[in-house]
């Protein structure tokens, strides 16, 4: 079979980058141990009100500056809505949801997740910059969804 020199360069150069890119994946996986958080945890919903940590929804120090920040979402809430920490705060959000699918973003930050109704959601980020963060549900989860926020105050 007959292929022009063009195109056999052409298709060296995209199998190569296949496999250059294949190698990337396997070496972020392996090498360096990214990849998806999986079975942290579950908790039936009816079960979420007498769980630990659960059964103790709100902010936990845990340490110099490291809090465990325990938080419920439900339509249309979450549980806490506002807190309160130290700027330079590390922060671990353990999760879940009573009823539906529900969202956790924090605006200016990297938190961007979802939470599950049986799952449990983990999440660890450090607030350096004080300000007000504001947090909101951003899957859509019924009539309250757009009322679904909460504010952390980092000072
Ligand atoms: Cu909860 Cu949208």
């Amino acid at each position: 079979m007959y292929i022009d020199r063009y195109e056999r360069i052409w298709i060296i150069i995209s199998a190569f980058v296949l496999i250059a890119l294949f190698g990337v994946l396997l070496y972020s996986y392996y090498g360096q141990g990214i990849h998806l958080e999986t079975n942290v945890g579950q908790v039936l919903p009816q079960d979420v009100p007498t769980t630990p940590p659960f059964d103790n929804p709100g902010l936990h120090e845990i340490g110099p500056d490291e809090y465990d920040l325990v938080m419920i979402a439900q339509a249309w809430a979450f549980n806490p809505r506002e807190v309160t920490i130290p700027a330079g705060s590390t922060v671990h959000f353990k999760m879940t949801s009573t009823d539906v699918l529900h969202g956790f973003k924090i605006l200016g930050t990297t938190v961007n997740s979802m939470v599950m109704p049986g799952q449990i959601t983990r999440v660890t980020y450090r607030f350096r910059e004080p300000g007000e963060y504001l947090f909101v549900c951003h899957e859509y989860c019924g009539a309250g969804h757009h009322v679904m926020s909460g504010v952390i105050t980092v000072e």
